[in-house]
């Protein structure tokens, strides 16, 4: 079962972005570690990065037909008030789960708002990397695998 992973903007530059606030790991050593962890459970991975929303957009829309069970989303600040992004969640029949490296409910208070999370499955925040496992186990209790 495939399931893809979408980073928003600026997660291209984790390991250098506020390291202190995103840790010093790079969105390749992220991807390679969930691409490892999702093997034994049998859960293929696709990855996609982009800092443009519309491309963010068009990306959700063509996980339906390649047949993706279910998305993990970080969008980066898009998060806060993209309703162009909640719309597209809304518009394919494929599960979203939203995830946030850091816990955005203790920073600032503009961070604390998601248009997004109403539309999708649930939100985790705060647990770095293991934000986006915790994400892909929740789709297995999902589609108990
Ligand atoms: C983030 C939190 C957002 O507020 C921020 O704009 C990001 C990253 C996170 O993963 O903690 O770019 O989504």
């Amino acid at each position: 079962m495939s399931y893809l992973i979408v980073n928003g903007p600026n997660l291209n530059r984790l390991g250098l972005r506020e390291p202190e606030t995103y840790g010093t790991w790079t969105l390749q050593d992220l991807e390679e570690g969930l691409r490892l962890y999702a093997i034994p459970l049998g859960m293929e991975l696709k990855f996609y990065q982009s800092n443009s929303e519309g491309d963010l957009i068009d990306r959700i829309h063509h996980a339906p037909e390649e047949g993706i069970r279910g998305i993990v989303l970080n969008a980066g600040a898009y998060t806060h008030y993209s309703i162009a992004l909640r719309d597209a969640i809304s518009s394919v029949p494929v599960p979203v789960i939203e995830v946030h490296i850091s816990n955005v409910h203790a920073r600032e208070e503009f961070r604390h708002g998601s248009v997004l999370a109403a539309v999708c499955a649930g939100q985790i925040s705060g647990f770095g990397p293991d934000s986006y496992r915790l994400a892909l186990e929740a789709f297995r209790g999902m589609h108990h695998e």
